[in-house]
């Protein structure tokens, strides 16, 4: 970004893909911090003139219009948040965005509506991609420039991630480079101990980030709804908790390799139903009923893996270790995070949830190095896969 503001934008049309996918409560957004990530780079576009338009998405529209999946609310808080008017075009390539577009004056921002709305942006054949990234020039102009500032999508191979940039200059914002910068970081010679924190619900989304960064930590603790299978592995009954009996064979075979580095949960809160005001109660990892489910780690664990994250000199956590939407299965998310959040180590929080988890249990944000704005983007990078997104820009 600052080779394009050195260039000067003034008049400039710029084009910014940012990641808006914020949570909803209705029309609510419950955490705003992609939003809050985004302003730097829209900041330093509007402070030297350009003409700013921006597309993102929300949530996973099925490639047409739906009301829930409106841009509307993040529209409004970029509004809040900038001071400034923040116009929403009706539509992403249409008359709407055209006129939007045309209405900008130097300094202006103006968001286009969910380009999820179009099919071709997920398109699987490039052609699609690449025709919808057209129309795309088509509403901006031929002369503008791309800035990429979505950190959370550029492992997607998307027309307004990836396609969009074969088709304009293009560069990397404000966000793009920090987080590539950190979790830079975590994969080039990381200081140790070097400890991991998996949760989550999916053993099957991250078995391969497990796989991959086994070899390189020290230490991997696992939590969550994953931590089920792995149990079910070691032949523990895990009653009604989550359980992904298709991958038990692999979590056996990645116990039996590197069983010294992965810490499993002592002991459970285990619920009667999955529920708020569910009935509760604190048993050892050898003993759920078989009528009761795994909601949270319990406060043997939970301490365990704070007092461990404390020791490490480099910490990544990914996924809550319970479902902290519920109170009552919230402790063993907040001990955890509190854990690292009082540690000097260099702690990087990956993931929506978690970073959600680390703002509404009010973990004070100043305690981590950084709080990743990418789930699955961080995930996949500290992998070692390549990010279409990334890649491009490279180019
Ligand atoms: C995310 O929420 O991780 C990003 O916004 C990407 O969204 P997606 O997983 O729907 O592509």
């Amino acid at each position: 970004l600052d080779d394009l503001l050195a260039a000067g934008v003034a008049g400039r049309t710029v084009l910014v893909r940012a990641d808006l996918n914020v949570p909803l409560d209705g029309s609510v957004i419950t955490d705003d911090g992609r939003i809050r990530a985004s302003l730097p780079t829209l900041q330093a576009l509007r402070q030297a003139g350009a003409r700013v338009v921006v597309t993102a998405h929300l949530g996973r529209p099925k490639g047409a219009p739906e009301a829930k999946y409106s841009l509307a609310p993040a529209a409004e808080r970029l509004a809040e948040l900038l001071e400034i008017d923040v116009p929403l075009a009706d539509d992403l390539v249409g008359p709407s965005a055209r006129s939007t577009v045309a209405a900008l004056q130097d300094g202006d921002i103006a968001l286009l509506e969910n380009v999820r709305f179009d099919a071709r942006e997920t398109s699987k054949d490039a052609a699609e991609r690449a025709a919808l990234a057209d129309d795309l020039v088509a509403v901006v102009g031929a002369d503008a420039a791309f800035v990429s500032d979505g950190f959370g999508v550029v492992h997607r191979k998307q027309a307004s991630v990836y396609e969009i940039a074969q088709k304009l200059p293009h560069f990397a914002g404000y966000l793009v480079s920090n987080e590539t910068a950190v979790l830079k970081k975590l994969t080039v010679d990381p200081e140790r101990p070097y400890v991991v924190i998996l949760g989550g619900s999916k053993v099957s989304d991250k078995l391969g980030v497990i796989t991959s960064l086994l070899p390189q930590v020290d230490q991997l603790l696992i939590g969550g709804g994953m931590a089920y299978t792995f149990l079910a592995a070691q032949g523990h009954d895990v009653g009604q908790s989550l359980l992904q009996e298709d991958q038990i064979p692999t979590c056996r075979d990645l116990l039996a390799e590197h069983g010294d580095k992965i810490v499993l949960p002592s002991d459970f809160v285990v619920a009667d139903k999955f529920a708020a005001d569910a009935e509760t109660k604190i048993v050892s990892a050898d003993a759920i009923p078989s009528e009761w489910m795994g909601l949270d780690v319990g406060p043997d664990t939970a301490a365990r893996f704070a007092e461990i994250a404390a020791g490490a000199a480099t910490v990544f956590w990914n996924g809550p270790v319970g479902v902290f939407e519920m109170t009552a299965f919230a402790n063993g998310t907040r001990t955890v995070a509190e854990g690292i959040a009082g540690a000097s180590s260099f702690s990087v929080v990956g993931g929506g949830d978690s970073a959600a988890a680390v703002r509404t249990l009010g973990v004070d944000e100043a305690g981590f190095t950084h709080i990743s704005t990418g789930g699955g983007a961080s995930l996949e990078y500290l992998e070692g896969k390549e990010l279409p997104g990334l890649a491009v820009l490279e180019d």
